[in-house]
């Protein structure tokens, strides 16, 4: 019997502007609805011995969102940091931020990386958060990592598995279950690679209502699920 609970749960957590909307609000007040679902999740997450819970917060393609939005966001992220510290630590959560850095502000890099380093050693679970992130970023930026080893040692990478040490998520399993809320049923250039084999769940909440409920719901619909990879059980 294979196990029950993933291991990896991963969520493109979407839907925060139509939640604002509906209610005759601005975007950013769903956003900031969201981070209590994110908190929700994430507790839940570990109470049901999920290993890592990692939430699809910012794509690359996000950027290209008015500049109010975008600032209201990176400012979102900052708050979230500095007041998530003592339940991430009281949960023995470890926190990993894993997407195209260099493009978030330095005020908020700083914060992450304190974060991270506070966190390093909880081992309950890691709560992975993609910022900046994009699959097809992920993949070229492992690509030319790769090329500049191959041109040193061209005997150094043989097998497809190899490439995943070039990807940011080396090193953490591929996700067992991806959920994407909001009911959109698209990946939006998410977890291309790591994705291969996910099992996909799409539900029409909207991200600020995704709590505990939705979460152990979620958990109940993957235990279902028959994982083949290709071959005959
Ligand atoms: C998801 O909610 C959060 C981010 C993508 C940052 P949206 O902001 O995409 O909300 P909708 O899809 O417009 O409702
Ligand atoms: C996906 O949501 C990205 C995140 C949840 C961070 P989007 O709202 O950006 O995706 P599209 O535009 O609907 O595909
Ligand atoms: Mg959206």
């Amino acid at each position: 019997m294979e196990n029950r609970i993933p291991v990896h749960v991963s969520i493109i957590m979407d839907g925060n502007g139509r939640w604002a909307r509906e209610r005759g609000l601005e975007r950013v007040k769903g956003h900031l609805e969201g981070v209590s679902s994110v908190r929700a999740c994430a507790g839940e997450a570990v109470r049901q011995g999920v290993k890592y819970l990692s939430l699809f917060a910012f794509s690359e393609e996000n950027w290209g969102r008015p500049r109010e939005e975008v600032d209201a966001l990176m400012a979102l992220m900052m708050t979230s940091i500095r007041n998530e510290v003592p339940t991430l630590m009281d949960n023995g959560v470890r926190f990993v931020v894993l997407g195209n850095r260099d493009r978030l502000p330095l005020s908020l890099r700083t914060a992450i990386a304190g974060l991270e380093r506070a966190t390093a050693k909880n081992g309950a679970m890691t709560l992975i958060v993609f910022l900046s992130y994009s699959g097809k970023w992920d993949i070229f930026q492992a690509a030319r990592k790769m090329a500049a080893d191959l041109a040193k040692d061209p005997s150094g990478v043989k097998d497809i598995s190899d490439f995943d040490r070039y990807l940011v998520t080396a090193g953490y399993p591929d996700p067992d279950l991806i959920i994407r809320t909001s009911g959109e049923q698209r990946i939006s250039n998410y977890l291309l690679w790591q994705g291969a084999y996910s099992e996909f769940l799409f539900v029409d909440e909207l991200w600020p209502d995704f709590r505990e409920d939705s979460f152990r719901r979620a958990l109940a619909e993957y235990a279902k699920r028959d994982r083949r990879y290709g071959k005959v059980k």
